[in-house]
């Protein structure tokens, strides 16, 4: 005989609904078939409702009760739905396949390759330059690293570089002496120093002024420095983390980064890659997102919802996506299923192309050389990845009036 469906299972899911029926004399039976004698019953699969699913059987339920049971039932198969996706992703992944890393959530080839260089250079105690478009996880990287490091439980300390006027900045970083300048009342550390024996993540170094890279790259090559205003030089043993969304080599060509603290950093360079480059990881990604921002329980995107979210190629990254699953989230209300009616416009109307053909049915001229328009736009938008300077350049358009036409038809 075959092996049962739910060989190998993590029937957990099962447990509460499992608890509520018992409570009412009623058991809860995984089946192969629908059966044939009177039952509650709910498929696993909506393509197959006559084959595996769960049942309550039981001569005497009235309709209604058995209605109620069946809602029960038809809930718990989409978590066992998803324990099944879950069980037959495992025995498929090859052995090593990681599919998250101290919170870093992906198994995409790229991701394995963001690991194991992960793995040697978190224990290192070297520099890293961490660079990558917005919102990719760099600063999940920088706490992946400080995690996996000697350094692990000392402080790890954050500073947005842009986020600080100079002057400011300096102060924040390195600290003060009484009457440095006005309102320094009183002598304060920085954050270095709060940050010794542990680990510093520069966040945004690509703003950092001249003058105060000067002065992290002493650190970096002396761990030395002087609070601002004071003679004193202190000592400090912190490991840098640097992160950037801006091209740093091309600063440095420009002589806007000064090049011998832009080598001080990139000992290790980690890139990050776009989510457009991992789109296997966006399931992963939204069940993940789906179970941090769930209220009770996990609510399931409808299938219409889930390829529309996969067809979209996400130019702000997995910040975008997660901004979008909170946002489906709580506009879901009590409701367990997300719905694509939910979706931002922008995200809802990203329609591949031949979806749009079947739909639009012109009756007139310049009906239908909209449809042609926004067609072609929607598609070169989709090929360059919302780019719109190269969306522009192949459809040989203005950048203007690409955007123009971007925001008539609602394509971002
Ligand atoms: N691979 C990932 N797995 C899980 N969550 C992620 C991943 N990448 C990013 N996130 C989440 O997305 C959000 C943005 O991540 P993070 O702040 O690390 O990005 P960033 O690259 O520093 O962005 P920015 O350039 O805008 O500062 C965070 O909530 C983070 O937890
Ligand atoms: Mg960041």
């Amino acid at each position: 005989m075959a092996t049962p469906w739910w060989t190998g299972l993590d029937l957990r899911v099962l447990r509460h609904v499992r608890g509520v029926l018992r409570r009412q004399g009623l058991q809860l039976t995984l089946v192969e078939r629908r059966p044939l004698e009177a039952a509650a019953f709910a498929a696993l699969s909506l393509e197959e409702p006559g084959a595996a699913g769960l049942a309550v059987l039981a001569n005497e339920l009235g309709l209604a009760e058995r209605e109620l049971v069946e809602s029960m039932l038809k809930e718990a198969a989409l978590d066992v739905a998803a324990a099944l996706r879950d069980r037959d992703e495992r025995d498929e992944e090859p052995p090593g396949r990681r599919t998250s890393y101290h919170g870093i959530i992906g198994g995409a080839p790229v991701m394995q390759e963001l690991y194991v260089l992960l793995d040697r250079a978190a224990p290192s105690d070297s520099t890293v330059l961490i660079q990558g478009e917005n919102g990719t996880g760099k600063e999940l990287v920088a706490r992946a690293i400080h995690e996996g490091s000697e350094r692990r439980d000392r402080k790890f300390i954050v500073t947005n570089c842009s986020a600080f006027n100079d002057n400011l900045l300096d102060s924040e970083l390195f600290g003060h002496k009484r009457g440095a300048f006005t309102g320094a009342i009183a002598d304060k550390p920085g954050l270095f120093e709060m940050a010794d024996a542990g680990t510093f993540f520069l966040d945004e170094i690509g703003d950092m002024s001249p003058t105060l890279q000067v002065k992290v790259l002493r650190v970096l090559q002396e761990g030395t420095f002087n609070r601002v205003g004071d003679t004193e030089m202190r000592k400090v043993d912190v490991r840098i983390i640097a992160a950037t969304n801006r091209d740093l080599q091309a600063m440095v060509s420009a002589g806007q980064f000064r090049e011998d603290l832009y080598y001080r950093i990139h000992v290790i360079n980690v890139t990050l890659p776009p989510l457009r480059e991992r789109p296997d990881d966006i399931p992963l990604l939204i069940e993940h997102f789906l179970a941090r921002h769930r209220r009770q329980r996990t609510k399931r995107l409808m299938p219409d919802c889930a390829q529309r979210m996969l067809a979209y190629p996400w130019p702000g990254n997995v910040r975008e996506l997660e901004n979008e699953i909170e946002r489906c989230v709580v506009l879901a209300g009590d409701e367990p299923m997300i719905g694509a009616d939910l979706l931002s416009p922008r995200i809802r109307q990203w329609a591949p192309a031949e979806e749009l053909e079947v739909d639009v049915q012109p009756d007139s001229l310049p009906a239908a050389v909209e449809a042609l328009e926004k067609r072609m736009i929607g598609a070169a938008m989709r090929r360059h990845g919302g780019n719109k300077t190269r969306a522009a350049e192949e459809l040989k358009v203005s950048r203007r009036n690409l955007i123009r036409l971007v925001q008539k038809y609602q394509l971002e």
